[in-house]
């Protein structure tokens, strides 16, 4: 998908409901935004999808729905305070802030353009004879490019893990790097940033009464760690899954809502005997993957990507990331935590937070495999994938364009459509209501008579309803409908009291957890 279409996309989503600028009357909040009525079903249905795959789905995984607001050592003992920080630079002549690490991002994707562009010149060369992977794998000016990349991302994971800005201003100077806003190079020193909201308690003056929003909801697992296991009497390895909101304040906020101040995470804490962490680790890697997949997203689309620049806390990462429409970026991440968490809340607690394992016959603090996924990311994934125009065929036997969301019947925010074929005709009308009443019991639908049935299924297609119920002579004859099926544009005709089956079959989240067995 190019830029070009996903600007279409954001205003696709605007267009017909699915997200909006926060408080857009006095010009939006930049990097904060609003569900709209479509927006909000697939949000749910994503957290669904994941809740299930993670709670229902594993008889040792349960959840949790902790504040936002924790107490202020929480962020001390996480490392929040100290070391959430995002490496900042401005540039004097601009007065632009950036981060610097996405600056030097930005130059590699640049030396990644240059690397396609020999890719699709070869392409058109070699006609069907081309192999890629063995272009790239051996064509000079790529590898070149290559290892220039594999430099600067060495580099710059080393420094920035050392907490060496002066030599990531130095790698940014060298590089040759420009603000992209005036072209200047004139750059201030890099420094870091924390990246927390904090707010103020109304009863405690000062440091004192500082609380920040929590920057992950991580943390409001850890601190329940042994009121979950205690009352629920799991036994290691378990998990312990929860989705919330969380609040960052990002230096850089572009690119719709990939990157938000205000977002959803979906995160599962998994509590292990310390030594197991890879082998749960690589679990966790590969179903996480696989729930991705379920959803039917091409492979092409997917990869996974280890990180360089590890966080304070872990000991092994890798991103799950997603080709947007601005390059593949992180979708996932799965950590390996170690016990850096609970060693740190039970220090600075003073209170145990140990298990006793009755295998080995010890206590200890257990090791976390985490997997952490943003809502809105997600969404986002779910969004580009479905977005499609396309050419159909029309009433007039001709052709017409479409723009339809492809999006997997089980998230799609409404599964059928009950349509009169003619608004006009009482019986046809009455009849349709009946379908609809029936049905509504059971799925979120909607009634629609207004305008020529042709331009019904276009609204239907906008918003990614993967089904549409014509009601139409024949149903008053014989209780059959036709049932449209949104991509393949086939249509069924089926009794009534099928319906429900019908739609069950094709609409239930269980067609996609089913995938994950
Ligand atoms: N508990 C670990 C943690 O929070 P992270 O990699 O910082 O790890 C996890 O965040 C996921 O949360 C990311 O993979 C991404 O999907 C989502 N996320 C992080 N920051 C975000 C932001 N500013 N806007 C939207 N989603 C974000």
């Amino acid at each position: 998908m190019s830029e070009e279409l996903f600007k279409k996309l954001v205003s696709h989503a605007k267009k017909y409901g699915f997200i909006f600028q926060s408080s857009e009357i006095y010009d939006g909040l930049s990097a904060v935004y609003d569900y709209g009525p479509y927006g909000v079903e697939l949000k749910n249905n994503i957290k669904e999808y994941w809740w299930k795959s993670m709670v229902q789905m594993h008889d040792n995984i349960v959840g949790i729905d902790s504040a936002i607001f924790m107490h202020p050592k929480t962020w001390k003992a996480s490392g929040h305070v100290d070391a959430f920080n995002d490496p900042l630079i401005d540039n004097k002549d601009s007065k632009k802030r950036y981060r610097a690490d996405v600056l030097i991002e930005d130059h590699i994707a640049k030396i990644e353009g240059k690397i396609n562009k020999e890719v699709n010149k070869a392409k058109k060369r070699f006609g069907d004879d081309f192999d890629e992977e063995k272009f790239r794998a051996e064509h000079p000016r790529v590898q070149k490019y290559l290892t220039q990349i594999k430099e600067i991302q060495e580099r710059m994971g080393a420094s920035l893990s050392a907490g060496d800005l002066e030599d990531i201003k130095l790698l940014i100077e060298e590089l040759g790097i420009t603000d992209p806003a005036s072209g200047s190079r004139n750059w201030t020193e890099v420094r870091q940033f924390n990246l927390m909201f904090n707010t103020q308690l109304g009863n405690i003056s000062g440091e004192e009464g500082k609380l920040y929003l929590r920057p992950e909801t991580a943390q409001g697992i850890f601190v329940n760690f042994l009121n979950v296991q205690k009352t629920t009497r799991q036994k290691i390895p378990f998990g312990i899954a929860q989705i919330g909101k969380a609040f960052r304040n990002e230096i850089v906020a572009r690119q719709f809502i990939f990157r938000m101040r205000e977002f959803e995470q979906m995160e599962m804490q998994y509590f292990v005997q310390p030594g197991k962490e890879m082998e749960w680790f690589d679990y966790w890697k590969e179903h996480r993957m696989k729930w991705h997949k379920a959803l039917g997203t091409s492979d092409d689309k997917l990869r996974y990507h280890d990180h360089d620049n590890l966080a304070h806390y872990a000991n092994a990462a890798v991103d799950i990331e997603f080709k947007f429409p601005f390059g593949f970026k992180e979708l996932e991440g799965i950590h390996s935590r170690t016990d850096f968490d609970l060693s740190s809340h039970q220090e600075l607690s003073g209170k145990k937070l140990q298990y006793f394992d009755p295998e080995m016959n010890e206590n200890y603090v257990p090791y976390v495999v985490e997997t952490s996924i943003g809502v809105d990311r997600m969404f986002l994934a779910v969004m580009t994938n479905a977005y499609t125009e396309e050419m159909v065929p029309d009433a007039s036997g001709g052709e017409a364009e479409r723009v339809v969301l492809k999006i997997p019947a089980a998230l799609a925010p409404i599964k059928a459509a009950v349509l009169p074929l003619v608004k006009n005709k009482e019986e046809l009308t009455t009849k349709a209501k009946e379908v609809f009443d029936k049905l509504k019991l059971f799925f979120n639908i909607q009634y629609d008579e207004k305008d020529a049935i042709g331009r019904r299924y276009r609204r239907q297609d906008a918003i990614g309803t993967p089904f549409c119920i014509t009601i139409d002579f024949e149903t008053l004859d014989d209780n059959t409908v036709t049932v449209r099926e949104r991509d393949s544009l086939d249509q069924d005709r089926m009794h009534i009291d099928e319906l429900a089956h019908y739609l069950e079959k094709h609409t239930n989240i269980s067609t996609l957890l089913t995938k994950l067995i």
